[in-house]
């Protein structure tokens, strides 16, 4: 099955570009930027990477991000990722930043967008890797300040194609940013958000009726409301569902009493993605392998995750149908 995975094209939707500082990048920054950080080696990274929750690791993860300064850093960060697309044979990836865990430092919102999109189109020419980037608003933080990192993106509109709404879940429900997601979407922009990872099925409502998302980042928490599993089902509301976070931030004790394998035979959009790679331990194939293994998926169910996340994905109708096809083709070939 390893080897089926390994090959299989695979579309990721719900990638956080800092949660794939691996701890090896993260210390060649810090040198180059001569930002302390507060710990001796790599190795020393990995062993903090004991988490009890969402909040245990958005501390250390927001602490990790300081060491992003130049362009040439999001450049690094950006290409050292999709070098891993293509081990993974990722073909497509839309990606997450969070703008203001950068401008609260004092880093322009220019750096961070033009050293990412420098590497997102290289790859693009260079490894057939296409994109997309979505700019999250940091969820703790106040109305105005989203706001103002709306108005900061908007001369960058060619560049980003939708907002997201990322961090504590607890305490920061999507009406607190609807007013922000309704100019987001007069200025052109998409909408996706977090909801239901730690948070409430109620909150897997409000983030598709207040905010309008084309899809829930997570979404697993919609089994506690029998009703909206089965609206999900209906109007295939898709779910970028990820995995081995989900295992290392205490959502599901195990894999096996993760819940994606039951919403994917019931019907609903559900895709496999990485979250933040770097601090969870695995990539694309890792969680699909994960969750193969502990849920005995065929090959025809692997092959289900890949066509739902191209038909959940921003790419253009003709190259979605291109995409498919081969996902098909690849599975009954192999
Ligand atoms: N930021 C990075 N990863 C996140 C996650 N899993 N949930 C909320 N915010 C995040
Ligand atoms: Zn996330």
């Amino acid at each position: 099955m390893n080897e089926f995975v390994r090959q299989l094209p695979k579309v990721e939707l719900h990638l956080h570009i800092e949660g794939s500082l691996e701890p090896e990048l993260m210390f060649e920054l810090a040198h180059r930027n001569h930002i302390e950080i507060p710990f001796n080696s790599p190795e020393e990274v990995k062993q903090a990477y004991q988490f009890s929750n969402l909040q245990s690791f958005l501390d250390i993860y927001y602490q990790g991000a300081n060491v992003l300064v130049h362009e040439q850093d999001f450049f690094d960060l950006t290409w050292a990722y999709l070098m891993r697309c293509r081990e993974d044979n990722v073909v497509h990836t839309e990606i997450f930043f969070d703008p203001q865990t950068h401008t609260e430092r004092g880093i322009a919102f220019e750096t961070v967008v033009n050293g990412i999109t420098r590497a997102l189109d290289k790859a693009n020419h260079e490894l057939n890797i296409s994109s997309q980037l979505i700019m999250c608003f940091l969820r703790h933080l106040d109305e105005a300040s989203a706001f103002q990192t709306l108005q900061q993106a908007i001369p960058f509109k060619d560049k980003i194609i939708a907002v997201g709404l990322d961090s504590s879940e607890q305490g920061h429900p999507p009406e607190k940013f609807a007013r922000v997601f309704e100019k987001a979407i007069e200025e052109g922009f998409l909408t996706v958000a977090h909801a239901g990872e730690e948070g409430s099925a109620q909150n897997i409502w409000d983030a598709i009726e207040l905010l309008k998302t084309s899809r829930i980042d997570h979404g697993v928490r919609c089994s506690d409301d029998p009703h909206l599993v089965e609206t999900l089902a209906q109007q295939q509301v898709p779910l970028t569902v990820c995995p081995l976070s989900n295992i290392k931030l205490k959502v599901f004790e195990t894999m096996e009493q993760h819940n994606i394998a039951e919403l994917l035979r019931a019907g609903l959009c559900v895709t496999i993605n990485s979250d933040d790679p770097a601090y969870f331990g695995g990539y694309m194939n890792d969680n699909f392998n994960a969750v193969a293994n502990a849920h005995q998926l065929s090959k025809k169910e692997l092959a289900q995750f890949s066509i739902n996340a191209i038909n959940a994905s921003f790419i253009a109708p003709q190259a979605k149908e291109d995409l498919i096809s081969s996902v098909w083709q690849y599975t009954e070939s192999h």
